[in-house]
């Protein structure tokens, strides 16, 4: 803390020193709520909550509508920018911004899609808030890795629905990514100290850097993604694909059209798993059907034919019966994480002030 400090303190200069102090009592009553951790997917939600005391209770699951599920195939398949060539369109693109100040002034969802998350994410809010009879505003929201995803769109539907992430705000991204909390779900990647964020940093510094694949067999998409990351708040992957038309909904009855279902999902694991060059240092399983025993086997098959590995042990290292709700737990584990970071950067600043 010392050192912290020293480094610090020849910024003061430079800023703008507040003077105003927290109230302590109020941190403290604030941090008795649990964390609560949202896993946002293609067409449904649940809920986690991660007490003080490290206890983890699921929470709820609620079901999305038709608009939804729309809406994230949408996301799922592209990125739709507007179109700002030509006089017409330019202006359109400038007066845009404008248009969606004044509607987030009048209360009104900034776009269509705002709208139709937003009426999810009210129905999620009251049904945590009838689970845990209290009322809630901060959550902790995860969501799968959609070319289309609009951190926008998903910020003014927390806004309408009267909630705040607690995701360290430095990028403007309210969502953590799904994969990263089913790390943390597993208890991968996420410091002990939960006290004092530097010595936090420090312990995250010295986890090894791995190759994780994700694999997540859900009830409306399928999706293999290959990350890189030394602990559970990095989000870069180097592989990654997605298919709406792979969910475990599609999945036919009959022999010959299950087989071609199947072998689909063998395809996007080769390609997908194939950036790994050799055996992953962990597979992650994800998703309501995850841990499905045909599933599992066209995984082995699909990593034994790209890398010649045998992935049996490393799939057993996922508990069957946790896999669905893996990620939404994770993502209560990042609430304490988060809380941590913004109190250390409180004290920090209140360092600052008073060395001035
Ligand atoms: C942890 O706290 C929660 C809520 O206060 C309680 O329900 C739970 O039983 C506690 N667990 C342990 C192990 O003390
Ligand atoms: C599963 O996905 C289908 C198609 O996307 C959707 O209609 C259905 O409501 C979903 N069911 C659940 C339980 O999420």
């Amino acid at each position: 803390m010392k050192l912290l400090a020293a480094l610090v303190v020849p910024l003061v200069g430079a800023r703008v020193v507040r003077l105003e102090q927290t109230p302590l009592v109020q941190e403290h009553t604030q941090s008795l709520a649990p964390g609560i951790g949202v896993h946002f997917t293609t067409s449904y939600a649940t809920a986690a909550a991660k007490y003080e005391n490290g206890t983890t209770v699921d929470l709820v699951r609620v079901e999305a509508d038709a608009d939804y599920i729309e809406l994230m195939s949408r996301w799922a398949r592209s990125w739709k920018d507007f179109d700002c060539e030509g006089p017409v369109n330019r202006l359109r693109c400038e007066l845009e911004p404008i248009r969606r100040e004044a509607r987030r002034k009048l209360g009104l969802p900034i776009t269509r899609d705002s709208g139709t998350l937003s009426k999810f994410v009210k129905r999620v809010r009251s049904a945590i808030e009838e689970e845990l009879g209290t009322s809630v505003s901060t959550i902790t929201p995860v969501a799968p890795q959609l070319v289309g995803w609009l951190n926008s769109d998903f910020q003014d539907a927390l806004d309408l629905a009267g909630l705040a992430s607690s995701r360290l705000d430095s990028n403007d991204k309210p969502t953590y990514w799904d994969t990263n909390a089913a790390f943390a779900g597993l208890g991968h990647g996420l410091c002990e100290s939960e006290s004092d964020f530097s010595d936090c940093l420090n312990e995250e510094r010295q986890m090894p850097y791995e190759h994780v694949l994700f694999l997540d067999f859900d009830n409306s998409s399928f999706s293999a993604t290959v990350q890189y990351l030394q602990h559970a708040d990095q989000e870069w992957s180097y592989s990654n694909r997605i298919d709406m038309e792979l969910g475990w909904w599609n999945l036919p009855v009959f022999e010959v059209s299950r087989a071609r279902f199947w072998a689909q999902i063998h395809e996007v694991i080769l390609e997908v798993a194939g950036a790994l060059q050799r055996a992953p240092n962990k597979i992650v399983l994800l998703g309501d059907h995850g841990a499905n025993a045909e599933f599992l086997d066209v995984v082995k098959a699909a990593m034994w034919d790209v890398l010649e590995v045998d992935v049996s042990l490393m799939l057993s290292a996922n508990q069957a019966k946790d896999v669905g709700k893996l990620v939404a737990r994770g993502a209560a584990g990042f609430t304490r994480r988060a809380e941590t970071w913004r109190n250390w950067k409180r004290t920090q600043e209140d360092v600052e002030s008073i060395e001035l």
